[in-house]
């Protein structure tokens, strides 16, 4: 795909089965995060077949506050012990800044926590929007057996802060307990 020029209309294809552009996403392995999951056996367990987690596009919209950074974020099924695959989860560096998901496909939730504490959990299923509030970190995490894929906007010059998430983690993990999910307290949480 050629340079997008943000100062003029353009469109962008992304794939409804799968998510992806013409472009090549960022990819994130099982290596990339695996501090980010409960179960550190697990993680020994899985990290020599080292697995596609995630995948999502930057299309390197200018970080400036009028413009909206967008793409597709593809979350692969799978567990690492009983913990489902997710993203690594971040605040917005400028905290008071919002984000958009739909769902194109699949079935999964989004984890959200404020700086505060205060924490919530969205179902995502197709057709299905969810607004995530300012100053909430979030997370998506794939609960079904097919790809989790949504679309997401956001104010281009938020800025992403995966720090903090990766040094103290979500204060609730979501994983699986006799087929079904479960919000459980993160044991690791700092
Ligand atoms: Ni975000």
């Amino acid at each position: 795909m050629k340079e997008i020029n943000w100062e003029k209309a353009f469109t962008i294809y992304f794939d409804m089965e799968n998510g992806l552009a013409d472009k090549k996403p960022i990819q994130r392995r099982l290596s990339d995060m695996k501090d980010m999951y409960y179960d550190s056996e697990a993680v020994e367990d899985l990290i020599n077949e080292n697995p596609l987690i995630y995948e999502y596009y930057d299309l390197g919209a200018p970080e400036h506050e009028g413009d909206l950074a967008f793409g597709t974020s593809i979350v692969y099924p799978g567990k690492v012990g009983n913990e489902y695959f997710m993203t690594k989860g971040h605040f917005h560096s400028i905290l008071d800044t919002a984000e958009v998901y739909f769902c194109l496909r699949g079935k999964g939730c989004m984890m959200m926590e404020s700086p505060e504490g205060d924490w919530d959990v969205q179902e995502l299923t197709p057709g299905k929007a969810l607004y995530v509030p300012k100053r909430y970190a979030h997370r998506s995490i794939n609960i079904g057996n097919e790809p989790l894929i949504t679309f997401f906007a956001f104010r281009a010059d938020a800025g992403h802060d995966y720090g903090t998430i990766e040094s103290k983690g979500f204060r609730k993990l979501i994983v699986e307990t006799d087929g079904k999910m479960e919000i459980i307290n993160n044991p690791n949480w700092k």
